[in-house]
């Protein structure tokens, strides 16, 4: 079984995710940016695909990169501002896994909170109104103060915990 890890990643949420999953993989199997992707991924059972969650889907680069695979198996995992166990979250997972030229490929999807460039927070706050959805509310400055600390050690743990188990599906 040959594997990679590639992921695409604007402030470093699912790089470390990304690291954390390919600590438990056998050495030696790549991790690296969907910028430094070997132009040949053929050669690969299976492609872990990491991406930031952008406007409810994959980012553009990941989405890319997701729409051209032919492996036989694609994993998929991501970080987002929103809470992990949320519909939003369920829905990117099935919006970037929708991109794949064939559904079949899809092994399994984890998500897991991110913490949002403050920048990001503040324009937002600027363009839409106060209370809108995506405005200033008690609700949103909760959200964002819980993805704040994301991904935090058990997030490590659960995206270790999820890589052995799809290795194992994979094995099996
Ligand atoms: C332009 C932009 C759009 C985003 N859109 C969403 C979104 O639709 N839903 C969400 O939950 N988080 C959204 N986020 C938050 C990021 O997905 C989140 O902070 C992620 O962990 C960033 O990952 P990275 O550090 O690997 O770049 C957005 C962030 C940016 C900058």
């Amino acid at each position: 079984m040959k594997n990679i890890i590639l992921y695409s990643s604007l402030t470093g949420n699912t790089k470390r995710v990304a690291e954390a999953m390919a600590s438990i993989m056998p050495p030696g199997t790549p991790c690296v940016s969907v910028k430094d992707a070997p132009e040949n991924l053929s050669d690969y059972d299976t492609v872990f695909v990491g991406f930031w969650v952008d406007r409810g889907t994959a980012n553009k680069e990941a989405a890319k990169l997701i729409e051209t695979l032919t492996n036989p198996h694609v994993v998929l995992f991501a970080t987002l501002g929103m809470y992990a166990d949320s519909d939003h979250a369920r829905e990117s997972i099935e919006k970037a896994a929708a991109l794949l030229p064939n559904k079949e490929q899809l092994v399994d999807g984890f998500v897991c909170q991110g913490k949002i460039d403050p920048k990001v927070i503040e324009m937002m706050y600027k363009m839409f109104l106060p209370g809108s959805a995506h405005g200033q509310s008690p609700e949103r400055d909760a959200l964002h103060k819980s993805a704040e600390t994301h991904p935090d050690e058990q997030d490590f743990a659960n995206a270790k915990e999820f890589a052995k188990s799809v290795l194992a599906k994979l094995q099996a």
